[in-house]
């Protein structure tokens, strides 16, 4: 069985990929809160990989970090400090956690990384200055990870639109703001975390062995169709 450490499983998207992956691989999760449902992990540690010692790992075959941020403010509210904070968790996060699990990763087999960028990379959105630099650093990391790794592990990122989760509450936070967002997608929805843990659980998976270096863009059309 195919070993796996989630970073962020309490919640959100890591919560529907552990959900979704706990019957065919072992997984480890990470987060600063405990589990719900500890029946989905072989193991839990309650740690914040901005702060925290992580914990030792011989052998993986497979890495998903989930912590990122949306902070949304126009430009001229936006601080040097919030472009700090969102490059701290969503870019020094990951290069720290693959820091210290890249020689486990290399002791596994046909390894994987994932990590989550956003839509706001490749379309010019109002609003999103701070968070689409921290994300095009993610996707940067992906290709230049990727290359410098190959062969041995594979790295790929996610770049969901906006997804149903805690992290995006304040911009679903009642029916007719859902509506509108909807209304915004051509193909008139947005996402549920379990759509963006499939994705996440393929990559992970040996039947997506021949891809890496690779951003795959869920959403809903709003970059991809103008209609
Ligand atoms: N939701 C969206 O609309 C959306 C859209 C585009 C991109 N994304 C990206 O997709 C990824 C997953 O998003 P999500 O909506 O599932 O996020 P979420 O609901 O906030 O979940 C994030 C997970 O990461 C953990 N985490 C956060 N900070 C941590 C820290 N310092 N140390 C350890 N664990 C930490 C959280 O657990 P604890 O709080 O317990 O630590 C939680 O389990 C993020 O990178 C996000 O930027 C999301």
């Amino acid at each position: 069985m195919k070993k796996v450490l989630l970073v962020g499983a309490s919640k959100g998207i890591g919560k529907a990929l552990a959900q979704i992956m706990s019957e065919s691989y072992e997984l480890i999760s990470i987060s600063r809160s405990s589990l719900d449902d500890l029946d989905n992990v072989s193991v839990h540690y309650s740690c914040d990989i901005l702060k925290d010692d992580l914990p030792d790992i011989e052998k993986l075959d497979g890495l998903v970090y989930c912590p990122g941020s949306i902070n949304l403010k126009p430009f001229t509210r936006l601080s040097e400090t919030d472009f700090k904070e969102d490059f701290e968790i969503n870019v020094l996060g990951a290069v720290k956690v693959i820091q210290k699990y890249q020689k486990a990763l290399k002791n596994g087999s046909d390894s994987s990384v994932v990590l989550f960028s956003t839509v706001a990379v490749k379309m010019g959105m109002p609003f999103h200055a701070s968070i689409a630099v921290a994300k095009a650093g993610v996707e940067a990391l992906v290709k230049s990870l990727g290359a410098e790794l190959s062969p041995g592990i594979r790295f790929n990122a996610i770049a969901p639109t906006i997804t149903d989760t805690s992290l995006a509450e304040k911009i679903l936070r009642n029916d007719a703001m859902k509506e509108k967002m909807r209304e915004r997608h051509p193909m008139k929805s947005y996402l549920e975390p379990n759509d963006v843990a499939e994705m996440a659980e393929f990559l992970i998976s040996d039947k997506s062995k021949k891809i890496s270096g690779q951003v795959f863009e869920l959403d809903c059309g709003i970059v991809t169709f103008k209609i």
